[in-house]
């Protein structure tokens, strides 16, 4: 559904307006039905793949699919829709103002009724009469988020959506992305806050100075990890268990055996506690936390 084939973009930067690669060469595949996060830190590129892919930006190098067409193939922008990262609205209209005008603008027949019950929504209600100039921070982005899911199309591209949300926010629109797959749409979403991604995203990868470095798919981020709690472990012991578990990670004061089966959690506990007293025994998800934090943390 969407192809990203070796993406390179550069922006020229400072007064001698040098060339500098922003995005390193970029492979990707996004598959309908998919609610794909792209994770990374702050300035990884992100924002910039994000504008590439909704036809905002252009690429310099590399091949950028979507439908199977090139991404600004004008059939292509009546099927997707964009929240941006920071959204600029208006701040003179009211909410019901600005979303007939820009659903008309985006040639939507959407009725006052359907506005309505969008504000609604998003708790909106009361706020009807309100100029957009006087909304907090967390009003517009849900006005934000209504004017991008009020499009009824195939791919939704959110960029950071919950930016400046509260915790009842960032709920409405974790539930409305979910309900949107549900019909069977198509979201690609950017993130630097994991936690959240962590409760929608079926595949994730992570992006860090302009490439991507690490992917993972449903079935991998299903995969889990046995957590044994330790108190004290010398080297000599620690060398001993490495052999038995070459792929056991030691972490502060535990050890983790990635991708670990059910059947093989006794035998495991058995072998281990020749070599140390175990506290405390977790079969648990590894977090996107710490996969981010095992692949960008270490390396900034
Ligand atoms: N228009 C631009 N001109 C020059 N540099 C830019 C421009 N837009 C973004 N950048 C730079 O590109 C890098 C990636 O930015 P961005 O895509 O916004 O990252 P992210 O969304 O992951 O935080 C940053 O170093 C940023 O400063
Ligand atoms: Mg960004």
């Amino acid at each position: 559904m969407i192809k990203i084939i070796g993406l390179r973009k550069y922006f020229r930067v400072g007064f001698l307006r040098k060339k500098t690669w922003i995005l390193k060469g970029i492979n990707l595949n996004v598959n309908p039905g998919d609610i794909f996060a792209l994770l990374g830190p702050n300035g990884a590129g992100k924002t910039t793949l994000l504008l590439c892919l909704v036809g905002l930006l252009k690429v310099n190098e590399g091949v950028l699919k979507i439908f199977d067409k090139d991404n600004n193939d004008l059939s292509v922008f009546s099927r997707i829709s964009y929240l941006p990262e920071l959204p600029t609205i208006p701040t003179h209209l009211n909410a019901i103002e600005f979303l007939t005008i820009s659903a008309g603008l985006n040639n939507l027949n959407i009725s006052r009724k359907e506005i309505l019950s969008w504000l609604e929504r998003v708790n909106l209600q009361n706020d009807l009469k309100k100029r957009i100039k006087k909304y907090s921070k967390g009003m517009v982005q849900r006005l934000a988020i209504v004017n991008a899911f009020i499009k009824d199309c195939d791919i939704y591209f959110l960029d950071e959506p919950i930016l400046g949300l509260d915790p009842l926010g960032i709920k409405l629109i974790r539930d409305l992305i979910v309900e949107k797959n549900k019909e069977g749409k198509t979201i690609f979403l950017n993130s630097h806050i994991l936690s959240e991604v962590e409760k929608t995203a079926s595949r994730i990868s992570v992006m860090n100075e302009g490439k991507i470095v690490l992917e993972k798919t449903v079935d991998e981020l299903k995969g889990e990890f046995l957590y044994l709690k330790y108190k004290n472990l010398n080297e000599g012991e620690y060398k001993k268990l490495k052999k038995k578990f070459p792929n056991c990670k030691r972490d502060e004061d535990q050890l983790i055996l990635p991708a670990v089966k059910e059947n093989e959690i006794p035998e495991i506990i058995r072998t281990a506690s020749k070599f140390i007293d175990i506290y405390e025994v977790k079969l648990e998800k590894e977090s996107i936390e710490s996969i981010f934090i095992n692949h960008i943390g270490n390396k900034q």
